[in-house]
């Protein structure tokens, strides 16, 4: 595939598929690592002088534009981390008339910010037309979007079909560096943790990370179904029976490949879920072999996180997507954050893979101490399915 290293873009005018779908609260960005994230990428093409025409969605806009999902308040943050006007073409169908304008007056080095590709219906079912439209402002399309990878939309995919001049960004070419290694060419031992609530969501990234790892941490709510299936009862806590068959097959799985299934031993307790979800709780722990009928497993306790960590530190290569309990707690978020320790102290080269697990080594402030946080949720989960993404695919193939 091509990079941007691969030219220098002076006087091109060029589109960069950027994924600025940040946390909002109020019309507030609350969380701008996303657009940190694209920075070298717009930074190397200001100083190459070209035309930098930045596009990205956000949210999930149903009815087509709607205020609150406005991109103008990324254009402001833009502005003042590149220290130059950001120019936000503010039109409802994206490519109009002040786009257009705001096109054909820029200069060598400026930078123009389109409006939500969303407000666009077209965008999500990939349709010609809006891809002809975004390609009609360029000469050259880079593809930076790694948190929209998985999606096939025109912004992301169908643009390519008319703009021959394609290449992917440095943010594009990190994660697929990091996570492509981690995942295909891991220095060993390697081991995966996953966590999250719901086993549904990882099936395939389980069966996909048997294949690869030589330890297979499963910690968060969808451990229960696991535990359920070797047998024991789990009280109130989460638990997907229509999964347990599949769980039988993918101990199974490890066993036939030899990969070491590491399950919870003891799991810290609530009688009730917390309500709101930071409320205080007490917490009672006990072995997963005698979870009582009336409580709910809410974390991994310490026999666990003594075991998790232990693994880490043998390992040479750690991925993890998922938290261990409910991390929004501040009380049952202990499993959650001796593991963000462990790979924290660990020698190892160490992957978040995006979503809820990345958010939580921020909010513990050991982001600096990780080799690597992936910028995708969706997409890395997806990645690490051994999926061919879209966005990834049509730059590869062109
Ligand atoms: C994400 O936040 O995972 C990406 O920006 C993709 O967003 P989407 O799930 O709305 O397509």
């Amino acid at each position: 595939k091509k990079t941007i290293d691969d030219q220098n873009y002076c006087g091109k005018k060029v589109l960069v598929r950027c994924d600025f779908n940040v946390p909002m609260k109020d019309g507030v960005i609350t969380n701008e690592n996303r657009i940190n994230a694209a920075l070298p990428t717009i930074q190397k093409l200001v100083n190459d002088g070209a035309k930098v025409i930045l596009c990205s969605h956000l949210g999930k806009p149903k009815n087509g534009p709607e205020a609150k999902f406005s991109l103008a308040p990324v254009a402001v943050a833009l502005s003042a981390k590149l220290g130059k006007t950001v120019v936000f073409a503010d039109d409802d169908n994206v490519v109009g008339e002040n786009a257009k304008a705001a096109v054909a007056a820029m200069n060598n080095g400026d930078v123009v910010l389109l409006q939500n590709t969303r407000f666009r219906k077209e965008e999500t079912k990939n349709l010609p037309e809006f891809s002809q439209d975004l390609a009609s402002l360029a000469d050259a399309y880079v593809d930076d979007a790694f948190g929209s990878c998985h999606r096939a939309h025109c912004s992301t995919a169908g643009v390519t079909d008319y703009i021959k001049d394609t290449a992917v960004g440095y943010l594009m070419e990190k994660e697929i560096k990091y996570l492509g290694n981690a995942v295909n060419d891991p220095v060993r031992p390697f081991t995966a943790i996953l966590g999250g609530a719901k086993v549904a969501d990882k099936l395939n990234v389980i069966s996909n990370l048997l294949e690869k790892v030589d330890t297979l941490i499963i910690g968060g709510g969808m451990a229960y179904t696991f535990i359920k299936a070797q047998g024991y009862e789990v009280g109130k806590s989460l638990c997907d029976d229509s999964k347990l068959d599949y769980c039988k097959e993918m101990m199974a799985k490890a066993q036939e490949k030899g990969v070491k299934l590491l399950l919870p031993v003891d799991t810290a307790c609530v009688e009730n879920f917390p309500d709101p979800i930071d409320a205080p709780v007490e917490t009672t722990v006990v072995p997963v072999t005698a979870i009582p009928a009336d409580m709910e497993g809410c974390d991994i306790g310490p026999e666990t996180m003594k075991l998790f960590a232990d693994a880490v530190k043998a390992s040479k290569t750690v991925v993890w997507n998922g938290p261990m309990g409910v991390f929004e707690n501040p009380t049952l978020a202990a499993g959650t954050l001796a593991v963000a320790k462990a790979m924290a102290e660990s020698d190892a080269t160490t992957v978040i893979g995006g979503g809820d697990s990345a958010a939580a080594v921020q909010q513990m402030g050991l982001g600096d101490k990780m080799t690597h946080i992936s910028t995708g949720g969706g997409a890395s989960l997806e990645y690490l399915e051994g999926k061919e993404l879209p966005g990834i695919a049509v730059i590869q193939n062109a």
